[in-house]
């Protein structure tokens, strides 16, 4: 197995160096690093953790707890203890489930710990909600990350699925590297087929990902999601949700256009939110060379669910499918969800091909910011809030912020 290149083994020397002066003081956990343990080195993962692995003939697999990684999740305790699992090298055909409200850890074993690309581990499931068949779009989603059921419901009208008041708030820290989940229901949208599911709860995704044709990553409501170097591909409204989503340094993949990129419901509080998907220093791109000769120039960045949709690319490349106006508008059982002045459909410095002023001006879906408006939102926390009520910013210790360590 192939695990330090030249690359990865010089930042691990580096990470381990830069944290050294401080880890006298430190719990010994500061300087452990996810890398060896997802070459699969044992005894250089973290106490405790649980193994999953489903190939019966690898010698890796007897040291496995479990061979399917829901039996793995549904093993811990409901409390606020810490785990991790490594899932070994493979393909799991499963839907997950994470309700508990201590920090997961979801390790992908592989020999590139820093790309998305070269991933090992991909969950599969098979589910679209064509003709209504589920009771809501939220069951097909291959990973959920959620308190209850009920509480990651999509429903329907400007507000969705009301969530019972007494929900309790989910995981407080989930986070998962170098794992792909592809819903391959089919090779075209037929109704909304999910990839990820996130409600009332954090959860941080590094180096994975996420493969589907239509609402691919789903933020529902409360749900704080954090993206970095991921792939993310789909062909309608393959972002969507309620909640906050920042994507940073992470590969869009349009496998063909619909809708558009992004499709955000928004919600009145009582106090200043900033729900929204922020799309930022990543890249937009066709998924391969012959989808993209099909698509030049049709596909939108977004259009709004409701009219308080609020999205930002920022800094971010686009490629020649992307049509003139940017986003686009939706006129929903007669009536038009953009509204002047209430929905944010946003660039910041966006660049490439498929960035065209004139055509963004004259399309009016789109809003150019400038440098003093984006600062607003400019960093994850300025837009995470914490939980329930309160509203107040800031609320970012649950992303790794450092995950090539
Ligand atoms: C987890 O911690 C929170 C906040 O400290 C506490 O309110 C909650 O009761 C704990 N949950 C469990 C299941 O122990
Ligand atoms: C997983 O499935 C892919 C696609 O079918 C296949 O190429 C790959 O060899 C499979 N991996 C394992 C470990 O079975
Ligand atoms: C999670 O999945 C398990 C089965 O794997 C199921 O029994 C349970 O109802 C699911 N919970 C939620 C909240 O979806
Ligand atoms: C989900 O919400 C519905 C409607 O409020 C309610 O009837 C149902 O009992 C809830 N289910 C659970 C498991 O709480
Ligand atoms: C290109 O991407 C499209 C959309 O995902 C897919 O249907 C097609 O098979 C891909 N073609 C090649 C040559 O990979
Ligand atoms: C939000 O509040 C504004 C002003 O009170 C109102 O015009 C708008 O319809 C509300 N939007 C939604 C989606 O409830
Ligand atoms: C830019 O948009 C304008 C207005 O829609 C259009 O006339 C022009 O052809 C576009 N330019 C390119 C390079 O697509
Ligand atoms: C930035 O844009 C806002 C909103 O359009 C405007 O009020 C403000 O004056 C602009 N600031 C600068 C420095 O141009």
């Amino acid at each position: 197995m192939k695990f330090l290149t030249k690359n990865n083994l010089w930042k691990t020397l580096v990470s381990i160096s830069i944290l050294i002066p401080t880890a006298l003081s430190a719990p010994a956990s500061r300087i452990d690093s996810r890398l060896p343990c997802q070459a699969g080195i044992i005894s250089a993962c973290p106490a405790n953790t649980i193994i999953v692995s489903n190939d019966h003939s690898s010698p890796s697999s007897q040291h496995a707890h479990f061979t399917s990684i829901q039996s793995a999740i549904l093993s811990l305790p409901h409390d606020n203890s810490s785990a991790t699992i490594l899932i070994r090298a493979g393909n799991y055909t499963e839907q997950l489930n994470i309700t508990r409200p201590g920090p997961v850890t979801l390790l992908g074993e592989t020999w590139d710990p820093l790309t998305a690309t070269e991933n090992q581990v991909t969950v599969y499931w098979s589910a679209a909600n064509s003709n209504s068949r589920y009771m809501d779009n939220a069951f097909t989603s291959i990973l959920t990350v959620a308190p209850t059921q009920n509480a990651s419901l999509t429903g329907a009208g400007p507000t969705g699925w009301p969530v019972p008041a007494d929900t309790p708030y989910g995981n407080s820290d989930f986070r998962a590297y170098n794992i792909d989940f592809r819903n391959v229901f089919s090779e075209y949208s037929a109704g909304p087929s999910l990839a990820v599911s996130v409600s009332y709860a954090n959860a941080g995704f590094y180096y994975s990902g996420f493969y589907s044709y239509q609402d691919t990553v789903y933020i529902g409501k409360l749900g704080n999601a954090y993206f970095f170097n991921s792939i993310i591909a789909g062909q309608t409204d393959f972002l969507y949700g309620f909640g906050t989503a920042w994507l940073q340094a992470c590969s869009l993949q349009l496998r063909s256009c619909g809708g558009g990129i992004t499709a955000w419901k928004g919600t009145n509080t009582t106090y200043p939110n900033k729900f929204g998907v922020y799309i930022v220093d990543s890249t937009i791109n066709a998924a391969n060379a012959s989808i993209a000769a099909s698509i030049k120039g049709k596909c939108a960045l977004g259009r709004p669910w409701n009219s308080l949709h609020r999205s930002i690319f920022a800094r971010t490349y686009e490629d020649e499918s992307i049509e003139s106006s940017g986003y686009t508008h939706w006129v929903n059982g007669g009536a038009e969800n953009y509204k002047l002045g209430v929905t944010l459909q946003a660039e910041f410095e966006t660049y490439g091909p498929g960035w065209n002023e004139t055509g963004r001006l004259s399309g009016g879906w789109d809003t150019i910011l400038n440098r003093s408006i984006w600062e607003e939102y400019g960093e994850p926390a300025k837009v995470f809030q914490f939980g329930y009520e309160s509203g107040g910013f800031g609320y970012v210790d649950w992303i790794d912020w450092t995950p090539w360590f």
